[in-house]
């Protein structure tokens, strides 16, 4: 099911006791995440269709692309995945590649993207791919808001990310707050655009009251940049307010 143009590699080595294993059963991914993306194609139509948006509207330079957590890009265009020439893809989930050939792989194949698959934690390896793909973009997949899943130090590792990327153009779109939330609740809550930072005041002035999880992503994106928050019902009862950024 893979298309020729894969490869698989696994990572360099680095001193870092808490990186997380490579796996197919995992919290933040796995089989389990693809049954649900799978389970909740229709539910998850609306947040699919403006990360859709939120890609297209990016025009970034360059033929290489490194993809943080993309899974199988259940939630990535191909058409956005397309205008590279090659795909460096970092996945702690092992079952990935097989999903994501059969959600791109023709798609890719036509355009003759190159994909180089690493299994490996991405705090580990980042710096290193930064190091050897120096003029290659950078894309998280909803990647930085399950680091703590994965990792017990992933505060001060999202307060780094930034500095790390600085001179680059890259994005993400994660998960900046969760709540466990009846259908009905938030139903008609919209996606926005603003430079001011999600934080708890904010979400009380949208009406977000109740208990909500921070993911711990407020310091991901620079201070100025552009923030679009996306409204993410991920399964019946539980809401998301998923960020996005372009740094440029
Ligand atoms: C919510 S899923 C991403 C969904 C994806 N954007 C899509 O379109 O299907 C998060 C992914 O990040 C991966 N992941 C979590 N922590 C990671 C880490 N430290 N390094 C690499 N991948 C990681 C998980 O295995 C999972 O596949």
């Amino acid at each position: 099911m893979e298309p020729a143009n894969d490869r698989h590699a696994s990572a360099p080595e680095a001193p870092n006791a808490s990186r997380a294993m490579p796996g197919a059963l995992r919290r933040s991914g796995g089989l389990r995440w693809h049954g649900r993306a799978l389970r909740r194609w229709r539910l998850h139509e609306p947040f699919r269709r403006s990360i859709h948006a939120f890609l297209q509207a990016w025009q970034p330079d360059g033929s290489d692309l490194i993809l943080l957590g993309p899974s199988a890009g259940w939630f990535l265009p191909s058409a956005f995945l397309r205008r590279f020439s090659r795909l460096i893809l970092v996945e702690l989930d092992t079952s990935a590649p097989f999903f994501f050939s059969l959600r791109h792989g023709r798609a890719l194949q036509q355009s003759g993207t190159t994909l180089e698959w690493l299994q490996a934690d991405l705090v580990t390896v980042l710096p290193y791919l930064l190091a050897a793909h120096r003029s290659a973009t950078v894309l998280f997949c909803n990647v930085l808001g399950q680091l703590g899943l994965e990792r017990g130090d992933y505060e001060s590792r999202l307060a780094e990310i930034s500095g790390l990327l600085e001179g680059r153009s890259w994005a993400s779109f994660h998960d900046r707050f969760s709540a466990r939330l009846p259908i009905d609740r938030l139903a008609n809550a919209n996606a926005f655009s603003t430079a001011t930072p999600m934080d708890a005041a904010m979400l009380q002035r949208l009406g977000c009251s109740g208990e909500w999880t921070d993911h711990g992503t407020g310091t991901v994106l620079p201070p100025g940049i552009l923030r679009h928050y996306f409204p993410w019902r991920i399964v019946p009862d539980r809401f998301h307010w998923v960020e996005a950024g372009i740094v440029q």
